[in-house]
């Protein structure tokens, strides 16, 4: 196998978007960062130097990192931040996985601006050609969301006020706000230039931060071919829905009248009340395929995208025709029934009270009696980040017996129990705090069934799993009632991903191998929901068994 170096550092750069400049954080002065494009089986060295001044840790979204934990990148939990003027190599192979995945920072705020694609070009040829037919021209689409101030003002003012984060000012596409936005942003827009007659290979990457999107190409018929970097069931749809930190690939035609020009677009999907004020916010950007190619495009057709507050029943619907084609099921047996590990893990918005020893700078102003903050929580424990990383403290007590400091393993399996979708929320909002992990077995069938709750407001929670991708058998609305629920289990040909959107008020049922030993995060990919408690940790036990067990710490790995 080959290995593939990459060189990225981090600096700051100057960049205007709707005609305000600031100063954001970079890789390689690109915005987004730059693509990283292996072919399947081989490995990636890339080495990371920090020129800013903040900590900083990358994350190699969806990659499996099988025994190679350490080159995660969620900070506190597999590695101690890499530091200013300190660097990093991340080391590791990419075997038995293929497709469009993705990079970003792990700290914090930062990926609202570290991000970019991680392309696994695979050995075989794509399942959805007919024989002999051409592969397709790939076009790879990112989609963004964009604030005016500086992000991490942004994240602390949230922090501070015991509110949400304001509500971005734009979405994009690679980084630009695209035409729709005013004046200010008609020169920020990506041109895609296609030729006529081509069949193109759309990976669509959301690195938004905090909003689920509906997407779609103006008078373009999408073909759905695969979902976080696994194949699925070809199907035909005239838009679809994509969650922060999913990936969907698709194929489209340009043989539409090439005397017109096309958009892409995208804009929120808001997916439960209390609605906020999006409806006006769309990113779009050209696609044109005339001859000769154009240099302006005053007139373009927009996708007819689902409405912004009334796209469940859309979304629901795009779900339920995710299956996964057989080949994956060949590669990625589906776990048998039934679990040996089962979770019943609830994931929701919580009003936290606010105790007198609490910083004073924090406001309580949320309106409940006695005063509190926003939070968020997996059964009723709001995460709080460790001050050292999970993973080298499991390992010390693997290997010296000497026990964790930092966390404790007791994370409930089961949540206590109330009405999760009662309607009006029912009392008692809080959440403690707590910096808890769960040991898994190594080798254990692992079911979780994710379970939405309503306690301060229903809402989407796409939820992805470090380190696995996992078969999702159901989700639902209400609350999840096995006997009723699990004869809609689908035992045949569920889709296999990292990211799953549980539905506001509703419920999903998970399944994986743990084959992998480590330290693995488990949280909401809204970046306000994880970075204010919605987050937990599964520890695969390192197997006695040679092959079993995670190889050695790095001897560049940073301190904390
Ligand atoms: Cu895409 Cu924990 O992250």
């Amino acid at each position: 196998p080959r290995t593939k170096f990459y060189e990225f550092n981090i600096t700051e750069k100057k960049i205007t978007r709707l005609c305000s400049t600031k100063s954001i954080i970079v890789v390689n002065n690109q915005f987004p960062g730059p693509q990283i494009d292996v072919e399947e089986g081989d490995s990636l060295e890339i080495k990371v130097n920090n020129f800013i001044n903040h900590n900083i840790t990358l994350h190699w979204h969806g990659i499996f990192q099988n025994r190679t934990g350490w080159f995660d990148g969620p900070a506190y939990i597999t590695q101690c931040p890499i530091q200013r003027q300190r660097s990093f190599v991340y080391k590791f192979d990419v075997v038995r996985q293929r497709g469009t995945l993705w990079w970003h920072a792990h700290i914090t705020f930062l990926r609202a601006t570290v991000y970019g694609a991680l392309i696994v070009h695979p050995k075989q040829s794509f399942p959805f050609l007919r024989p002999g037919e051409a592969k397709p021209k790939e076009l790879v689409v990112m989609l963004g969301e964009w604030w005016k101030s500086d992000v991490l003002d942004v994240i602390g003012q949230a922090m501070l006020t015991g509110a949400g984060t304001n509500l971005s000012d734009a979405f994009t596409i690679n980084g630009l706000p695209g035409p729709l936005y005013g004046k200010c942003s008609q020169q920020d827009t990506q041109v895609f230039n296609l030729q006529p007659g081509t069949r193109y290979l759309l990976r669509l990457i959301s690195a938004a931060m905090n909003t689920e999107l509906f997407f779609g190409i103006a008078n373009h018929t999408l073909t759905i071919v695969e979902a976080d970097a696994q194949y699925v069931k070809p199907f035909t749809t005239p838009s679809l829905v994509i969650s922060p930190g999913q990936a969907i690939t698709a194929l489209f035609t340009t043989d539409r009248d090439p005397s017109l020009t096309y958009s892409m677009a995208a804009h929120a999907f808001a997916s439960a009340p209390p609605f906020i004020p999006f409806q006006n916010t769309t990113t779009a950007a050209i696609l044109s395929y005339a001859s000769p190619p154009r240099k302006s495009f005053p007139r373009f057709l927009l996708p007819s995208l689902p409405p912004s507050t009334a796209g469940s029943a859309f979304s629901d619907a795009f779900a339920a025709k995710l299956r996964s084609a057989d080949r994956v099921r060949r590669e990625f047996p589906l776990p048998a029934s039934p679990a040996a590990e089962k979770f019943f893990i609830t994931v929701g918005l919580n009003v936290q009270s606010c105790p007198p020893t609490m910083n004073p700078n924090i406001s309580c102003a949320l309106p409940v009696p006695g005063g509190g903050r926003f939070g968020a929580s997996m059964n009723n424990v709001s995460f709080i980040g460790s001050s050292s990383a999970f993973l080298k403290q499991h390992f010390d007590f693997i290997h010296t017996g000497e026990d964790p400091s930092t966390y404790t393993t007791d994370f409930p399996r089961f949540p206590r129990p109330y009405n999760f979708t009662a309607s009006p929320a029912i009392a008692n909002q809080n959440a403690p705090e707590g910096t808890k992990a769960r040991i898994i077995p190594y080798g254990a069938t692992v079911e979780v069934v994710l379970q939405g709750t309503t306690l301060l407001a229903p809402e989407n929670h796409p939820i992805h799993l470090h380190g696995f991708d996992f078969y999702v058998l159901a989700t639902g609305r209400g609350n999840f009632n096995r006997t009723r629920d699990s004869p809609a289990f689908n035992l045949v040909d569920p889709p296999l991903r990292n990211t799953i959107s549980v539905p506001a008020a509703g419920w999903a049922v998970i399944r994986f191998v743990a084959d992998n030993p480590g330290t693995w995060v488990f949280h909401c990919h809204l970046d306000l929901h994880s970075l204010t408690g919605l987050d937990t940790v599964f520890i695969v036990e390192d197997g006695a068994e040679e092959w079993q067990r995670l190889e050695p710490p790095p001897k560049d790995l940073p301190p904390c």
